[in-house]
């Protein structure tokens, strides 16, 4: 028998950068914990940790933007966890056109999501949303968290 977490920790996890705007706050954190979760409607599930910002704002804003690191981008992925104050002050981006979430342009691409259900877990709560609008920049693979010197389980 191994621990749980040992097993857990074989899942393959890419690795984005998720965008979130309010009236007034903006934020983005790394995420790793994201799967597609049904096929119609087009939802995705993302674990979202209670302890940062990123947990109220989605609740607040009711939508975010999932960008998609590529093979090599290690350090915009560290800006998404590493960075104090305003993480997205020296990232070139662009509003997603149908939430205001932010688009980080120099990601493969990205996908704009609309919250419809968000389930209380433990530490992390589950985020459900629709994804409703996307764009891809450039061809490429994700950054997988294999890949990095990080762990995320
Ligand atoms: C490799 C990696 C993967 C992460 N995956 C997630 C995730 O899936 N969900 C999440 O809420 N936080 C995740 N985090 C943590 C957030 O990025 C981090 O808590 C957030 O940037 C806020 O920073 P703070 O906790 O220092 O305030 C991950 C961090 C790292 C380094």
């Amino acid at each position: 028998m191994v621990e749980p977490r040992e097993m857990l920790s074989l899942i393959p996890h890419g690795l984005y950068l998720i965008g979130v705007q309010t009236e007034t706050s903006r934020f983005i954190y790394t995420g790793s914990w994201l799967t597609q979760c049904s096929f119609e409607p087009c939802l995705i599930a993302t674990a979202v940790r209670r302890t940062h910002e990123g947990h109220a704002l989605i609740q607040k804003a009711g939508a975010f933007t999932v960008n998609f690191l590529a093979e090599g981008q290690l350090d915009l992925a560290r800006v998404g966890f590493a960075n104090p104050g305003d993480r997205l002050a020296g990232l070139d981006c662009k509003p997603c056109p149908e939430t205001g979430a932010p688009v980080v342009l120099d990601a493969l691409g990205y996908i704009g999501c609309r919250l419809v259900n968000w389930i209380e877990g433990g530490d992390h709560d589950l985020a459900i949303a629709k994804a409703i609008v996307a764009e891809q920049f450039r061809e490429g693979e994700v950054l997988n968290i294999r890949d990095t010197p990080w762990t995320y389980s």
